[in-house]
């Protein structure tokens, strides 16, 4: 969620090509803000406005003063178009959509990001991706209107995404007459809410983005208002850049710079504290320790770097650090673990999959990760805690995570950048959820693994095999289970210690609670795959005949098994074929409408892309099928 890097590129392209612009605007603060609230609450009549109203500056203009060898200046030249970063470019190019526009304004007294997002509902994840990273956020209200659902949404979001500032701009008074009484009582509505979700501190505005009242000066139009206009409060609230600088040194590796062997650097951007030459540092999470040598920048060599900055670290010894870990001050490290509680906010049509294995995009790191079921969805207008068993579009939850492997993190509400992730489905790249890190369980340093003396190697050795899992998939009535029964039966004819496991008489027992929606379904395969680990590391050859109709779920189990191990094996039979013998009368219960969710009817199979074998059920017996498997299995 890091979205930092492109508006910092653009700041510092602006900084470093013209040097009258250095000079002027160097030392001034910068304030990120966020404008949210319904549609047609007048968002973007108020960005123009401010634009227009600060007379703010840009980059072909700031060219042509300098060749004119003008003082720059924000007086005197009125200039009408925004700026906009795109800064989102890092993100498209992995092909994550996410779109917030990005407007660069600057005063005398301050610069300016704006997040501009969409309003609508189905736009939350927009919000999300703009809010992680400002200071402030600009809630919008109609006065006509009052407090809205998407009010309290965006505050709810607001709120959790940690920004620390909150202007409440109570905006069209024009259209109410400028009239005190409903400013004060859209005030005591929204208060009521906002104290309800722990927003404690909030400045009110009553503006009209269209008339420019209480703007940039104190509108005639309310005398009754006696406070602050909103641009003078945007210049001069407080931003708490201090407050990263102040924690201890923390820096996610975003890539190693090894133009020849003699040099290797570490890039990234320090999301807490500061860094010396000497330092100690670690890394993590393999916990190696050495000391900083150099911070070397384009204009030399440092010898300090503080929070916010992008620096390349080189150490004192040759150890290992790559992209996705985290540089820490030595005496300083931050915790580790791979089992968190998070908040999550679902942002996809398709609704969350507890079990599935999800890409989970943390700092500069991307890892596998599941998804357990909700604890419960948090009504944003009444703050009710729900039972869910999913989370839908919009939704906003708090749900257990497992990552496949230990991550460095802190709490989101310690620092944005440590604790907050986004969740992208391994198919579609999309991303479907923002996260927080709450805390992590304890439970994974709790449960340790047994150590047993009868290794697996043992096990197979008795049995003089190599264990390994041969996993049949393939629409229902493809054949799988007569395949399966005869590789068993071969195997057993050359001595193999096998099991078959079969979807039919798997889900009489064990799964025997399971149905058939897409999570009943990943629930089955995950327990199938779980045994099947286990039967191999038992010393045996495991045959399954599952439909298995989804490449993650696949895949997960591929991924559960040692490498080589698992087989997949498409049993290729095409739907008319399959329909056509209908063996258990079950297709056509499914063409009546009798039977739901059946695969390849009413619910997807997704196809092997690179399977081990495909056999092709209309080329060949199932004697010969066996024989092809045991021969792959058996060369
Ligand atoms: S899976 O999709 O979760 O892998 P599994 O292989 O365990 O399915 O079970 C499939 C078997 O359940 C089918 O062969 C069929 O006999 C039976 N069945 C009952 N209802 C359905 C359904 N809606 N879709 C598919 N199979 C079903």
């Amino acid at each position: 969620m890091t979205i930092n890097d492109p508006i910092y590129k653009t700041d510092t392209l602006i900084a470093e090509n013209i040097d009258a612009y250095l000079d002027a605007h160097q030392h001034k603060s910068m304030l990120r803000f966020i404008t949210c609230g319904s549609v047609d609450d007048g968002k973007s009549t108020l960005i123009g406005r401010l634009l227009y109203d600060s007379k703010m500056i840009f980059e072909d203009q700031l060219a042509a003063l300098e060749a004119d060898s003008k003082r720059v200046g924000t007086q005197g030249h009125e200039i009408d178009f925004a700026l906009l970063v795109d800064g989102l470019a890092a993100e498209r190019e992995q092909g994550i959509t996410i779109d917030v526009a990005y407007r660069f304004f600057t005063t005398e007294k301050r610069k300016f990001i704006v997040a501009d997002t969409p309003g609508h509902e189905q736009y939350t994840r927009n919000m999300v991706t703009g809010a992680s990273t400002t200071d402030l956020a600009v809630i919008l209200i109609d006065a006509r209107k009052g407090v809205l659902t998407q009010t309290r949404r965006h505050s709810k979001l607001v709120h959790l995404l940690g920004v620390r500032h909150v202007v409440l701009a109570v905006n069209k008074m024009d259209l109410v007459g400028y009239d005190e009484e409903v400013f004060d009582r859209i005030v005591a509505d929204y208060r009521t809410f906002a104290t309800s979700i722990g927003i404690t501190d909030f400045l009110a505005i009553p503006i009209s983005g269209f008339k420019g009242d209480n703007i940039t000066a104190h509108s005639p139009n309310m005398p009754w208002y006696t406070g602050t206009a909103l641009l003078p409060h945007l210049e001069t609230v407080e931003v708490e850049d201090s407050r990263e600088q102040a924690g201890p040194f923390r820096m996610p590796v975003q890539w190693v710079n090894r133009p020849n062997l003699d040099f290797r650097g570490f890039a990234g951007v320090i999301v807490s504290g500061q860094v010396r030459p000497g330092d100690a540092i670690r890394v993590l999470p393999s916990g190696k320790t050495s000391t900083i040598a150099r911070i070397v920048s384009l204009e030399g060599d440092r010898d300090l770097a503080v929070a916010g900055e992008s620096v390349t670290l080189t150490l004192a010894d040759e150890i290992d650090c790559s992209r996705g870990q985290v540089i820490v001050a030595a005496q300083a490290p931050l915790e580790v673990a791979d089992q968190f509680e998070t908040t999550l906010v679902w942002m996809d049509e398709q609704a969350l999959i507890p079990g599935r294995p999800y890409w989970l995009k943390i700092g500069t790191q991307t890892v596998s990760a599941t998804i357990q079921p909700p604890k419960y969805e948090i009504n944003v207008n009444t703050q009710e805690h729900l039972a869910a068993k999913t989370l839908d579009l919009n939704a906003i939850g708090v749900a257990n995570v497992t990552t496949d492997r230990e991550i460095p993190f802190a709490p989101y509400a310690e620092n944005r950048d440590l604790g907050g992730f986004i969740l992208i489905d391994k198919l579609t790249n999309r991303t479907i959820a923002a996260g927080m890190i709450n805390f992590a369980l304890r439970r994974a340093h709790n449960i340790h693994w047994q150590a047993t003396d009868i290794s697996r190697d043992h096990h197979a050795a008795m049995k003089n095999q190599k264990p390994a899992v041969l996993w049949l998939t393939g629409l229902s009535g493809s054949g799988k289970s007569t395949i399966a029964n005869l590789v068993e039966r071969n195997l057993a004819r050359m001595n193999r210690h096998t099991f078959l496991l079969d979807g039919d008489n798997v889900r009489h027992g064990l799964n025997k609670d399971l149905g058939f929606t897409e999570t009943d379904r990943v629930e089955n395969i995950r327990r199938v795959g779980e045994v099947a680990k286990l039967m191999t590391d038992a010393g045996l050859i495991v045959i399954t005949a599952f439909i298995s109709p989804f490449r993650s779920e696949r895949d997960m189990v591929r991924g559960m098994m040692q490498p080589g191990e698992f087989i997949e094996v498409f049993v290729d039979t095409p739907l008319e074929v399959a329909e056509a013998r209908d063996v258990k009368g079950l297709y056509a219960k499914a063409r009546s409408g009798a039977l739901k969710n059946f695969t390849g009817i009413s619910s997807p199979y997704e196809h092997p892309h690179a399977p081990e074998l495909r056999i092709d059920t209309t080329e060949m017996t199932a004697e010969q099928a066996a024989d092809l498997i045991v021969a792959r299995l058996i060369p």
